[in-house]
């Protein structure tokens, strides 16, 4: 039988590995940024950083890579809500740096909308043997 502290670490444990296998990238958005405005059912140009911080430094992000760009808003008093009701796009390049989207035409006027650009960091496989040539 299990019992209480028994599983509260273990997802501890699992939330933990989870972290650290992770790989997210996420680089900073330039654009929008504080003094960005568009209109609602506009095409826009979102841009990235093509460099990531690792957890040690600075590299580049990896050709291989996919993101999301989702839109939500926050609200006063509600910080960690970041209400991601839009999915702008999907599957293209981080490394590209840019992405032309169109902005939902039925937004209501909001000063407080976010970008958010949620990035894999594709995957490896299993380490294999490679012999060197003569
Ligand atoms: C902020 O966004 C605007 C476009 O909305 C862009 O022209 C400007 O270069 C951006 N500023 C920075 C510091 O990236
Ligand atoms: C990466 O690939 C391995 C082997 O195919 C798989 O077991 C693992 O779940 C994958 N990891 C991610 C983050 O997709």
């Amino acid at each position: 039988m299990f019992n209480k502290i028994y599983l509260i670490a273990l997802f501890f444990f699992a939330f933990i590995a989870c972290l650290a296998s992770a790989g997210a990238i996420n680089p900073k958005i330039n654009v929008p940024n504080s003094s960005t405005k568009w209109s609602a059912g506009q095409t826009v140009t979102i841009q990235w950083d093509v460099t990531y911080f690792d957890g040690s430094g600075q590299v580049k992000i990896p050709e291989e890579a996919t993101g999301t760009l989702k839109l939500g808003y926050l609200e006063d008093g509600d910080e960690y809500n970041e209400h991601l009701f839009w999915d702008l796009d999907t599957g293209f390049k981080l490394a590209s740096g840019a992405r032309s989207v169109t902005l939902p035409a039925d937004l209501e006027t909001k000063t407080s909308y976010i970008i958010v650009l949620m990035g894999n960091s594709g995957n490896a496989s299993a380490k294999f043997y490679i012999r060197a040539a003569k």
